[in-house]
This record gives structure tokens, C-alpha cells and sequence, in this order.
């Protein structure tokens, strides 16, 4: 059977770049979309016009320019959010409006102040409106994770008839467990009974570091869209993070589910973000940290070294890094010290690493790390100036 298609939907420019600070300015945003659309996202969410003169325009610009992937632009379901957002994606060959309302208790009864009939008449009148602008209109229920499930799917159900293409399920709090994230996408999936004219979709965020589990949990239960950002970027502990679901589908669902993501550019798209956001990345983030390759304890260089396989279960040629790196740190083993030695042109008999290894301790329990440079000092004046 073929592999089904998982959307990946990019929200770094919305989403992510809410994050306090990490605003980016028009030629920015058209580099990062660019380069999004060549990693091969399906859908990039450009901006919410509405908020900002400059988004509108920023909006209005990326809508020119990307042809492949679809554009989409954030709304309420509002009236002015929505007619604001169909005229800056006038210009884009496959544009999407995103619009939505909360459906919790908690959003109805504190932000609202209205009751379930009145939030699900919004909706509907949202999508309807969105769908006089663009054929694909998208209906985020905010803080679906929190929302009654059977609501939900009476929403769901009703925002389908109307037009609706695709439904966001987000769990905007970041509150879900996987099981009960999974079991949400689950029930929509069994009790929306137009749920096949229009594509479920995760949001997740990372409030208790759940969103990446919760999206791929999604995706095991019907969802075949994912929204996410490059490095996890996001409102308070981010969003899902792109390299993470789609290494995950493409490690542990090989055949199962695919994307159309080409993840030799992961690194890349990763550092282009964080420079241009300002936004470090955690040395040790999953794929695209500093350390995701890197191997300090003695036992596990001497594993790599052997056959990479041992400590590494994907190859970071993979996602776009050259190579495993051995890193030498007072944890490090002959194994690691005879290989790096070579890798910078010294080719170490046994006698030689023995004495260089012992050397190489003293060294390492004053420096954090040891760089190739100490390496090489340690070896022309403690081994070679003595041989000659
Ligand atoms: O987290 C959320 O609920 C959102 C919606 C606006 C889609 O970002
Ligand atoms: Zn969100």
C-alpha cells in the first residue's frame, strides 16, 4: 500500500513569530518563505493581515511570490479579519483562509461571554464569509484540547457543511496527554459524519513538552495535516517542531506516512531561523541541536567509531549535518583520541596513544573541551618533539 501523505503545514511566520522579539521585517520573512517552500512545507501560514499594516503587507508580498505551496493568513471570525485576510492573499496561486473561534468552556465563558449555540453560529458564518474570498478555508477550534469532545464534533460537522476543507484541532494550552490528544482526533474521526470532505489537523503546543507526541499521536488516529515551526518556535514554550515530526514519520513510518519534506535542508532551515529570529537554539534539541550528533562519553565514540549505527538512529547527512562529531572531554576514551588524532594527520601507534592518552587526561580535566588545535599542541610537544 502506498504511503499516505501527512501535510506539513509551516507556521513560523505566524505562530512562531509571536514569540516576543523574534518579530521579522518584510525581506525576512520573504527569505524564510522562500527557503520554506524549497524544504517543500505544503502550506505556509504567511501572517494575520489584520493585526498589523505590516503583516497585511508582508502577506500581500509572500502572496506573489510563492507559487508552490499554499499561502494562508490568520483570522477571528470576524468579519474585518476575514475580509482583510482574502485581500491580501488576492495575488497568491493557492491561497488559504484560516480562521476560527474558541470552543471551550473556559473561551466561551471568559473571553465570550456567550454560550456553545452562539459560538457555533459565529463559525459557521466565519467559514461561509472566508469561502466568498477563497475556495480553501481552514477552522481552527481554539483550545480544542480543552474543549468538550461531542461540541466539538458538532462543530466540526457543521463548519464542514458550509465549506470548510480543513479542521484544526489545536491544543493551544499545550494540555493534552498523547492518549487523550489521540483519542480527541479519534473521536472526530468516528463521529463527524462529513469528516471525509475535509482534512483533520494537530497544533500543538509545548506547554508540557507534549507537542510533538501529540502531533504524531494525531496523526495516528486520523490527522493527516500537521502544523508546526521550524525549531519549535512559538507562543510561550513554542509549537511543534517541524525537524522533529517529520524525522519521526520518516524514521518510524517509513511506507506508513510520508511528506514532501527534503530533509537534507533541516540544519540549514534551523540555522537561517535562529539567526535571523535572534532565537538560540538548545545545544542538545532533538535533529537540529548542536549536540544531536556529537558523542563525548568514551563508551559511545568507541561504539561510533566502529559503526555509527551503535549510538546514532538516524544518519545527519540525513538532515543536512556532514558528519557525527567525536568530541573530546575527560570522558573520552584511546578510541576517540586515536581517531581525532588521524583526522588531523597523526597516525598513533599503541606506545604512542598510550602516552598521549595520559597526557590527554590532564588536559581535558582543565579544558571543558578539547579542541583540534590542543589536540595537535599536546601531540608535536609531548610525542613527536621526543621522537624527533
Ligand atoms: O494555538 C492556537 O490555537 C492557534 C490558533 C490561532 C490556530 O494558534
Ligand atoms: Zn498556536
Amino acid at each position: 500500500m502506498a504511503a499516505e501523505k501527512v501535510h506539513i503545514f509551516d507556521t513560523t511566520l505566524r505562530d512562531g513569530e509571536q514569540v516576543p522579539g523574534c518579530k521579522l521585517n518584510k525581506k525576512e520573512k520573504i527569505e524564510v518563505a522562500l527557503k520554506l517552500e524549497e524544504l517543500g512545507v505544503d502550506i505556509i501560514e504567511a501572517g494575520f493581515p489584520v493585526s498589523s499594516p505590516g503583516d497585511f503587507e508582508s502577506v500581500t508580498e509572500l502572496s506573489k511570490i510563492i507559487k508552490k505551496a499554499t499561502v494562508c493568513g490568520l483570522s477571528r471570525a470576524v468579519e474585518n479579519d476575514i475580509k482583510v485576510a482574502g485581500e491580501a492573499l488576492k495575488f497568491a496561486a493557492k491561497p488559504r483562509i484560516h480562521t476560527g473561534i474558541g470552543t471551550s468552556d473556559s473561551h466561551i465563558k471568559f473571553k465570550f461571554k456567550s454560550t456553545q449555540d452562539k459560538v457555533l453560529e459565529r463559525a459557521v458564518a466565519a467559514v461561509k464569509y472566508a469561502k466568498s474570498f477563497v475556495e480553501d478555508v481552514e477552522f481552527y477550534a481554539e483550545d480544542a484540547g480543552r474543549t468538550d469532545d461531542a461540541f466539538l464534533a458538532r462543530v466540526c460537522e457543521e463548519v464542514i457543511k458550509v465549506g470548510a476543507t480543513v479542521l484544526n484541532i489545536p491544543d493551544t494550552t499545550g494540555y493534552c496527554l498523547p492518549e487523550e490528544y489521540a483519542a480527541k482526533i479519534a473521536y472526530l474521526r468516528d463521529n463527524v459524519k462529513n469528516i471525509d470532505k475535509a482534512i483533520l489537523s494537530t497544533h500543538c503546543h509545548n506547554d508540557l513538552g507534549m507537542a510533538t507526541a501529540n502531533s504524531i499521536a494525531g496523526v495516528q488516529h486520523g490527522a493527516r495535516q500537521i502544523e508546526c515551526t521550524i525549531n519549535g518556535v512559538g507562543e510561550r514554550a513554542g509549537n511543534t517542531s517541524l525537524e522533529e515530526v517529520v524525522m519521526i514519520l520518516n524514521q518510524r513510518f517509513k511506507g506508513q506516512f510520508e511528506t514532501g519534506i527534503n530533509t537534507k535542508m533541516l540544519s540549514y532551515m534551523s540555522n537561517l531561523v535562529s539567526e535571523r529570529m535572534g532565537m538560540i537554539v538548545q545545544p542538545n534539541k532533538a535533529i537540529v541541536g548542536a549536540n544531536a550528533f556529537a558523542h563525548s562519553s568514551g563508551i559511545h565514540q568507541d561504539g561510533v567509531i566502529k559503526e555509527r549505527t551503535t549510538y546514532e538512529i538516524m544518519n545527519p547527512l540525513d538532515v543536512g549535518v556532514d558528519h557525527s562529531s567525536i568530541v573530546l572531554t575527560a570522558r573520552s576514551g584511546r578510541a576517540a583520541i586515536a581517531y581525532r588524532s588521524k583526522l588531523i594527520g597523526y597516525d598513533l601507534t599503541k606506545e604512542e596513544l598510550d602516552v598521549a592518552y595520559d597526557h590527554f587526561l590532564d588536559l581535558a580535566d582543565r579544558l571543558k573541551q578539547v579542541e583540534d588545535s590542543d589536540l595537535e599542541k599536546l601531540l608535536k610537544t609531548k610525542i613527536y618533539s621526543v621522537a624527533g
